[in-house]
């Protein structure tokens, strides 16, 4: 029988360094580097089209490196091939084999490895077992459910016991429900096997909630990595404080004055007046109250959650948000008065970078 511990592997370490990727004239990648420590799970998180997949194929080995290296353990794998560098990728198209069983699927890099076929049942057994397969061995991909199907690409990764789990948006093309708990089978997996995985989504909940490291990139190029938390309460600049978080942050532009920080729409906030450098200011929507200390601004619009209401407003110039607590009876075209916490605001430079907060 093959136990569980049997199934655990020895995790590796993954470096990153300096790493470019050029399509012809185009620089998907600028520079990145990157330290994975073995067992970790790292989240690569930004928009589209911000380099996340150009990255981790190259890591694959998918895609050829145009500058810089890519270590395992130390070693330099830019020239090693694909299928010798002891990876597994799960993507958000499933890949499985249509005219091949599940159990067929999951062993299948076993089999072309030419693994004893008693060795390879063991394997799936005891992988099918973990995600709760069983019962769907002899399917067909086409019998599957989209989460099944999803599973049994993850149970194929793990029969493989890869060094590193990489993951391309694994969860894109399920449905909210099946993502949240996907999300957090994934994370279990993870938690019971340990192996070193980089997993990429451009949803910053996913990224919030799964990585013991989240690294954001934009436009080929990091701008802040760190805790999840880190990210979310010290965001580096502008970029990170509204990608991480939701709704996202309201950043303000103006300037510091002898009285506090005053935007451009005129409206007076309440500001350390020593950080005259300051340009933007910052603060999360659920770090806002209604109070009559607080500064005047116009309701545009009202999104009762239940739990809390979202209340959209005019601040002077701006679109200005708060997440409240309780329930408030207010309309559109309302006057309401709106306190910024001040232990949870946030100042910025004029490039955007964070000075305090
Ligand atoms: N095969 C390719 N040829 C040319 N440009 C590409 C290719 N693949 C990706 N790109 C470009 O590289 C950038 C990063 O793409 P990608 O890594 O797919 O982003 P993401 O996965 O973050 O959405 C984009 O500008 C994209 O158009
Ligand atoms: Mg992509």
């Amino acid at each position: 029988m093959t136990t569980e511990q049997e199934l655990f592997v020895r995790a590796s370490s993954l470096t990153i360094r300096e790493v470019v990727k050029d399509y012809g004239a185009h620089r998907a990648i600028h520079g990145v580097s990157l330290d994975v420590a073995p067992g970790e799970f790292v989240v690569l998180v930004g928009p589209s089209g911000c380099g996340k997949s150009t990255l981790l194929r190259m890591v694959a080995g998918l895609e050829t490196i145009s500058g810089g290296e890519v270590k395992v353990d130390g070693r330099v794998v830019n020239e090693v091939e694909s299928k010798d560098r002891d990876m597994a990728m799960v993507f958000q198209n499933y890949a499985l084999y249509p005219h091949l069983t599940v159990r067929e699927n999951m062993g299948f890099s076993l089999s072309l490895r030419r693994a004893p076929k008693g060795e390879i049942r063991e394997k799936v057994d005891a992988v099918a077992k973990i995600l709760g397969l069983e019962a769907i061995l002899d399917r067909r991909p086409s019998a599957l459910s989209g989460g099944q199907r999803q599973r049994v690409a993850m149970g194929r990764a793990i029969v493989r016991q890869p060094r590193v789990f990489l993951f391309d948006e694994p969860l894109s093309n399920l449905d909210a429900k099946l993502r949240v708990q996907m999300r957090a089978e994934i994370k279990r997996m993870h938690q019971r096997f340990r192996t070193t995985t980089i997993y990429v989504t451009h949803d910053q909940v996913e990224a919030m909630t799964m990585g013991d490291k989240i690294v954001v990139l934009r436009d080929g190029r990091i701008e802040q990595s760190g805790p999840p938390l880190a990210l979310f309460d010290e965001p580096a600049n502008t970029f990170v404080a509204q990608f991480i978080g939701s709704p996202s942050m309201n950043i303000l532009p103006g300037k510091m004055t002898g009285e506090g920080f005053l935007t451009d729409g005129g409206v007076l906030l309440a500001a350390d007046t020593s950080k005259t450098q300051a340009r933007f200011y910052g603060v999360r929507p659920d770090d806002v109250t209604v109070s009559r200390e607080g500064v005047e601004a116009v309701v545009t619009i009202l999104e009762p959650f239940g739990s809390e209401t979202l209340i959209g407003t005019t601040l002077g110039d701006a679109e200005f948000t708060a997440v409240v607590r309780e329930r408030v009876a207010l309309e559109p075209a309302d006057t309401v008065r709106l306190l910024p916490n001040s232990q949870r605001t946030h100042l910025f430079d004029e490039r955007g970078v964070r000075i305090c907060g």
